[in-house]
């Protein structure tokens, strides 16, 4: 397995792990972490054996935030030019769902990772929140887009304007999280997620969260039409018939992936 600067990865079964691993800054994601995670997650996306994928970070913090000291003195034609958070775009198109174990601080653009995911487990020691605009800027690796999508305008502005972190609890209330768990079960339960996730077959997951992006990104009609294609294309997959005939049978299927 090939080795990186600023992660761990580890294979369990068929789930793929990214560890974030600066402990120096708190996960601070500066473009080698970047780089590193976006490799990494291409590379289990490749992989037929994988079928989901776990991105965590430490107990103190999943990242408190792009790397404000590699930042802070470029200019904006740097930022632009550079495409500082460009490829954080491929990472957020890998078709394989990615579970985000999220234990500390998930600040800026470490909350912005998270919901770059499609699932975020918390600790109940998780702190979410974009507190860009104390430093003079604003998000910029999606934070203003997707946190309207998962809490809805008036909470997320609300973030976003006063810079206020939020605890688990209230991410949970507000949706942006799905469970809260103690946090030392969290990579035990979202171990068991992404098991759960892994053991389908992988093109409905495929499907499944091309359908649940395309709601993202789309109108209600586009999506609905989307959806209508990527259901009736899967029963030309073997596991389709399989899954059906377990179904009948009383049994459990088992899927090939083809
Ligand atoms: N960038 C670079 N280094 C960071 C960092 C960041 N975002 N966050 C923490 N660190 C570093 C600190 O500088 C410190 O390093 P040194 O010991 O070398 O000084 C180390 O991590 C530990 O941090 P603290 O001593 O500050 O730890 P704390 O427990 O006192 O505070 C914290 C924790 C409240 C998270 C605080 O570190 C903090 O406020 N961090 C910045 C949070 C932030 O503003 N995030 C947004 C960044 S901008 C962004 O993300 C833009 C975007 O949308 C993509």
């Amino acid at each position: 397995m090939t080795s990186y600067e600023t992660i761990l990865t580890e294979t369990r079964g068929r789930v793929g792990w990214i560890t974030l691993n600066r402990p120096e800054a708190l996960n601070a994601l500066n473009s080698q972490v970047m780089h590193d995670v976006v490799t990494a997650a291409e590379a289990f996306d490749a992989d037929e054996g994988i079928g989901a994928i776990v991105v965590t970070g430490s107990e103190r913090a999943f990242a408190a935030g792009a790397d404000i000291k590699e930042m802070s003195d470029k200019t904006g034609l740097d930022m632009l030019m550079g495409d500082h958070f460009g490829a954080w775009g491929r990472f957020a198109a890998v078709r394989t769902p990615v579970i985000a174990a999220v234990s500390g601080y998930a600040l800026g653009g470490g909350c912005e990772l998270a919901m770059m995911c499609d699932i975020i487990l918390a600790a109940d020691t998780a702190q979410f929140g974009q507190p860009e605009i104390n430093l003079a800027v604003i998000p910029g690796m999606g934070g203003t887009q997707r946190l309207i999508r998962a809490v809805g305008y008036y909470k997320a502005a609300e973030l976003v304007l006063t810079g206020r972190t939020m605890p688990a609890e209230e991410a949970e209330r507000a949706g942006l999280v799905s469970r809260v768990v103690p946090a030392a079960e969290l990579l035990d339960e979202a171990g068991k997620v992404a098991d759960t996730i892994a053991s389908k077959s992988l093109p409905s997951v495929f499907a499944a969260k091309a359908a649940l992006d395309a709601a993202m990104e789309t109108s209600l009609a586009e999506g609905l039409r989307f959806e209508r294609q990527a259901f009736a294309s899967l029963f030309d997959t073997a596991d389709q018939k399989e899954g059906m005939a377990a179904f009948r049978e009383k049994r459990k299927p088992d899927f090939t992936g083809r």
